[in-house]
């Protein structure tokens, strides 16, 4: 029977590295509090004039070199992001261009941090409808554009990188590859993690709360990343929980079963709440949150992409991929690796 397989992987992170330590003092914060509360060591930071397209297309070849194919034997491009190159056209043209192809369908997934749990999803959907045989599918991020960078509770969080995968439908005589997905989204939370680029007083009608339909925004026209943090905090950890035992049941699965943890890279004790409810030890879990921080939509390919180059997947190994993100929106996806 046919499967969505994934058969190449890369990953690119920016150069420059901002170590903790290096962050500016005006931020009164400490090496200290954000290895304790989020197990942060460091995040890589997008050069100057160096865009997401950017990032996505050093991943996407990576990827295709890793398949042993080209962009000409790709049928589709989709990029998960949050933080476009512009508002249009999408990133994903951009890559398109970036990588040489021409005619090919190409567009971006706006899920915030669950992009690419929500576009392997998709992809797997589109595949199994029969659409397209080989898809390149990208989460890439320069979340450090977004930040207010005065801001010691949220711009210490975040990184910039891309990581991509090139998934294949095909029939390999077993059961292995993607096994199902699970998604859901709650806009009830729409106001706990946000960024806008709205105009200084614009007022953005129904995001003001239960209690104020309607927000004013009094902070300067630019994009900038404003979170209740431990209210995120809270409710990742629960629905996390959840939806990793959804997917599992729904497929007849048990937490026995799995092989490795893929999930989002927010927090290492997030991480941590969820592997102790599935009782995985780290050993099993992907971790690549102390170097990256949190990337957003390019967090889970980089964290696959981190385990792949270390060789840690066998054919077979069953692969739990999570994300929790701003919207609320999460989800899952089950894989059966199969690439050798
Ligand atoms: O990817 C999308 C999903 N995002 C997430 O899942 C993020 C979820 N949230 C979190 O990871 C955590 O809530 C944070 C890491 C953001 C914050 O950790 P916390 O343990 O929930 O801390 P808190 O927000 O309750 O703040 C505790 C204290 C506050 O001071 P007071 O009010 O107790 O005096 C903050 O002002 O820590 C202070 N604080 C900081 N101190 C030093 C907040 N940020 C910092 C900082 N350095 N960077």
């Amino acid at each position: 029977m046919k499967h969505t397989h994934i058969i190449g992987l890369g990953g690119y992170l920016p150069e420059q590295i901002l170590h903790n330590k290096d962050l500016p003092a005006a931020l009164e914060t400490s090496d200290a509090w954000i290895r304790e509360r989020t197990g942060i060591e460091q995040r890589h930071i997008a050069a100057e004039g160096q865009f997401t397209s950017d990032l996505a297309t050093a991943a996407a070849k990576q990827a295709l070199e890793d398949a042993g194919l080209t962009i000409d034997d790709i049928d589709a491009i989709i990029v998960a992001t949050t933080t476009p190159d512009m508002v249009f056209p999408s990133t994903a043209s951009i890559v398109q261009f970036k990588l040489g192809a021409t005619s090919i369908p190409a567009w971006d997934i706006q899920a915030v941090c669950s992009g690419f749990v929500y576009g392997l999803a998709q992809v797997d959907g589109m595949m199994r409808g029969g659409m397209f045989e080989r898809v390149l599918l990208i989460g890439a991020e320069r979340m450090s554009h977004i930040l207010d960078w005065s801001d010691r509770s949220t711009c210490v969080l975040f990184g910039d990188g891309a990581g991509a995968v090139v998934l294949e439908y095909r029939d390999d005589g077993t059961e292995h590859g993607v096994i199902g997905s699970t998604l859901h989204a709650d806009g009830a939370y729409r106001d706990l993690l946000m960024a806008n680029h709205a105009q200084r007083n614009q007022v953005i009608p129904g995001f003001g709360g239960q209690n104020a339909p309607d927000l004013r925004l009094d902070s300067a026209g630019v994009a900038a990343v404003e979170m209740r943090g431990n209210e995120v905090f809270r409710t990742a950890v629960k629905q996390l929980g959840a939806v990793v035992d959804e997917v599992l049941e729904l497929h007849g699965l048990t937490h026995n079963d799995l092989d490795h943890l893929i999930p989002h890279q927010a927090n290492l004790r997030i991480i941590q709440a969820t592997a102790k409810k599935l009782k995985m030890s780290l050993d099993h879990v992907a971790v690549t949150v102390n170097k990256h921080a949190n990337t957003s939509a390019a967090s889970v390919p980089l964290a696959m992409h981190a385990l792949y180059q270390q060789n840690a997947f066998k054919a077979g190994d069953l692969l739990l991929l999570e994300a929790f993100g701003a919207g609320f929106v999460w989800g899952a996806n089950l894989v059966r690796w199969s690439k050798q």
